[in-house]
């Protein structure tokens, strides 16, 4: 049976009327047009949907819709501060942390919410967040200098 959830998505307060069991992927996706969040395995094994909830980062593909009731999301489109990438979008940039770029908004918004917690994590830090993220074109070692850049940048 559908529910009314209401949300903020990007500073947006949101409305949506569907079934609470419904991704919040495909809420995000299909209805609310933001595709920046990707569908890889769509059962939590590559954190390519990853997207923020309440400071968090949560796993899109498994997070019900009705859990976000009430709650705050940020996905890649709200990173950027008008013409101002985030420093970890600009840090990715600057790395060359992207190859074919379908994890790219995953590992973005994870090491977002870590650096926003911790903005002076230890590699073994980063490596554990960011563990459930897989890239499928082997980047890891750019995405990690990515990540100590983006670091760095938030605490200047
Ligand atoms: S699509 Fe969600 S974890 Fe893979
Ligand atoms: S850049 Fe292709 S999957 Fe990571």
């Amino acid at each position: 049976m559908d529910a009314t959830v209401i949300f903020t998505v990007n500073g947006q307060k949101t409305t949506v009327i569907t079934d609470p069991r419904r991704s919040l992927l495909d809420v995000l996706r299909e209805d609310l047009h933001l595709t920046g969040a990707k569908y890889g395995c769509g059962e939590g094994r590559c954190g390519a949907c990853s997207v923020i909830m309440d400071g968090r980062r949560v796993l899109s593909c498994i997070t019900p819709v009705g859990e976000a009731n009430g709650k705050t999301i940020r996905t890649i489109e709200g990173l950027a501060d008008g013409d101002s990438l985030h420093p970890v979008q600009e840090a990715f940039l600057e790395v060359g942390a992207m190859q074919c770029g379908y994890c790219a908004s995953g590992m973005i918004l994870t090491a977002t919410a870590l650096l926003e917690r911790n903005p002076n994590p230890t590699d073994e830090e980063i490596v554990k967040e960011m563990n459930v993220n897989l890239c499928r074109c082997n980047g890891y070692t750019k995405i990690l200098q990515a990540v100590r850049r983006a670091a760095e940048k938030i605490r200047r």
